[in-house]
């Protein structure tokens, strides 16, 4: 099973998320991942191609996805839209930003649309909500209580090494998890 997280990050912290999904997915036997930054400029197409499921990642900046990010979705039109190489993928998508909402389901629903202009198939979180009662904290996972894929909260005066808190970087794990398995479930015995 090969997948592959391509994501932007300015300053580091939805990198570290990048690496907890990519951890998650080694959870699982038999995976290879191959964490791609746009920001690196070449984007190994062939990689994305030949990939069984393609994690989308980006910071919400302005209340979407990063303008690197949407930089690599419009150049996907003629790489891989065209000839709709990703159709029957597998997707995700997971996103962190520096308010607790930030408007971060904005980058989550834009990423959805993205992988469903592609034909392919996303994957969401299958995780109850957290720190959603009076016996819940922030140290639950799925604390910022997200559906449609990952969602990471970055303090704006900490670098990536001291945020996102665990909490958000396990529920990318899970992420990585769930997206390595559904692979998994959809491949032929
Ligand atoms: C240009 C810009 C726009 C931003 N817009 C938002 C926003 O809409 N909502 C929010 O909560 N945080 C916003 N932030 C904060 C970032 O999402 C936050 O700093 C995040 O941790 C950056 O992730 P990165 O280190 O991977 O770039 C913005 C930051 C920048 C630089």
């Amino acid at each position: 099973m090969q997948i592959s997280i391509i994501y932007d990050s300015g300053y580091g912290h939805t990198a570290k998320q990048a690496q907890s999904v990519a951890e998650g997915v080694r959870r699982v036997e038999g995976t290879e991942v191959r964490l791609i930054p746009v920001s690196e400029g070449h984007i190994p197409w062939e990689v994305l191609e030949a990939s069984d499921a393609i994690v989308f990642g980006s910071p919400t900046y302005s209340g979407s996805p990063s303008a690197r990010f949407k930089q690599f979705c419009e150049d996907s039109t003629k790489a891989a839209w065209n000839q709709m190489k990703w159709r029957n993928k597998v997707a995700a998508g997971f996103t962190n930003s520096g308010a607790q909402n930030g408007d971060k389901l904005n980058s989550l629903i834009s990423m959805a649309l993205f992988a469903a202009q592609h034909g392919m198939l996303w994957v969401g979180l299958d995780l109850k909500p957290g720190n959603d009662t009076s016996r819940g904290s922030v140290h639950d996972l799925n604390r910022l209580g997200s559906w449609l894929g990952a969602m990471a909260q970055s303090n704006g005066d900490q670098g990536p090494d001291d945020t996102p808190i665990k909490s958000d970087l396990e529920t990318a794990a899970y992420l990585g998890q769930r997206v390595a398995e559904t692979v998994r479930r959809l491949q032929p015995t």
